[in-house]
């Protein structure tokens, strides 16, 4: 009789304990001080898996409504599309949510929202090259950057997600002329991350390269001197500001299907666009918050005042697949 009473009161003191468990492809300092400050703050415990974007939305479509999953987080904003897509999502409806994220960066049914943004930008060689021939990303295409010029591989989300938006805006002519011409500059074939393509630069392989604006901001603030060194070479050029706007890109957060925490998960994904973790987001990562009433940290200001690409990031993804194929059809790995 003991016994059984001892289990039940187990059992209640486990679905007393508020919990949450977030799928998250994202892997920086900030969110494990995130995760931390809102336990602090609500007693709700997160607990958090991590892998890569494609991986946890196939982890998600395998464990279907069995998985414990209530969030999941992951930048670019490509990855939303699939999931969406792939019906492991939820709508979400919060007015907390709806007023501080703009429309342009969250899904228009509510399916994700942003939580963080970047500018995929063009950094150049401050010590040899003249930045007054890129205006455009379609400048990256001219031959005087034959050789010159440095990028990740077309796969990667940041990439299509870039292209995506060069469809929506300019149409599939000029996406698909920019993907063969920008091919062409390549000083390398595509390999690497972001920062990869910086330490190219700073080697002398190179001297323009596609990047999101953080990973300047990590290197410039990193605990490794040779980061600092790379960093500091490079200017940051914000491309069409004369008409469309420079493209960027999101972190987000997105509601599961299967979640069984749905209150305490939207709970969560408020927090995430409140002033206070917002601030943590802009500090640590160096990345643009999505709460205007937050700045973005020093460094990522003294980049300067840019004009964002005015289309949607919802109606842009929708050309991932036509991305990946005009890619594929030019050539890029
Ligand atoms: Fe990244």
């Amino acid at each position: 009789m003991k016994k059984s009473i001892l289990a039940l009161s187990l059992l209640a003191s486990f679905a007393l304990a508020a919990e949450i468990n977030i799928y998250s492809a994202r892997h920086y300092d900030a969110d494990t001080q995130l995760y931390k400050l809102f336990e602090a703050k609500t007693g709700i415990k997160v607990n958090a898996t991590q892998a890569k974007g494609g991986e946890l939305i196939k982890k998600l479509e395998v464990e279907g409504d069995s998985s414990v999953a209530d969030l999941f987080i992951t930048a670019d904003a490509g990855n939303f599309y699939t999931a969406k897509k792939k019906g492991v999502l939820q709508s979400v409806k919060s007015q907390t949510l709806e007023k501080i994220v703009p429309a342009q960066y969250r899904d228009a049914e509510g399916y994700w929202f942003a939580i963080s943004k970047r500018a995929r930008i063009i950094a150049y060689d401050k010590r040899n090259f003249d930045p007054s021939i890129i205006k455009n990303y379609q400048d990256l295409t001219k031959p005087e950057l034959k050789g010159k010029l440095l990028i990740r591989s077309a796969t990667a989300g940041y990439n299509t997600s870039l292209l995506a938006s060069i469809i929506e805006s300019e149409g599939v002519d000029a996406a698909s002329k920019w993907a063969k011409g920008t091919l062409a500059n390549l000083a390398r074939d595509p390999k690497g991350g972001d920062r990869d393509q910086a330490k190219a630069i700073f080697a002398g392989e190179g001297q323009v390269a596609v990047m999101n604006t953080y990973y300047i901001g990590l290197m410039l603030n990193s605990p490794k001197p040779e980061d600092v060194e790379v960093a500091k070479i490079l200017g940051v050029i914000f491309p069409n500001q004369d008409n469309r706007g420079t493209h960027v890109n999101i972190s987000g957060i997105a509601l599961t299907k299967a979640s069984k925490n749905k209150e305490n998960a939207i709970k969560f994904m408020e927090f995430m666009v409140s002033p206070e973790a917002q601030k943590i987001l802009a500090g640590i990562n160096y990345e643009y918050p999505v709460n205007t009433a937050v700045e973005p940290s020093d460094t990522i200001k003294a980049f300067g005042k840019f004009k964002e690409d005015s289309t949607p990031l919802y109606k842009s993804v929708e050309k991932i697949s036509e991305a990946v194929k005009i890619f594929d059809m030019a050539g890029w790995k």
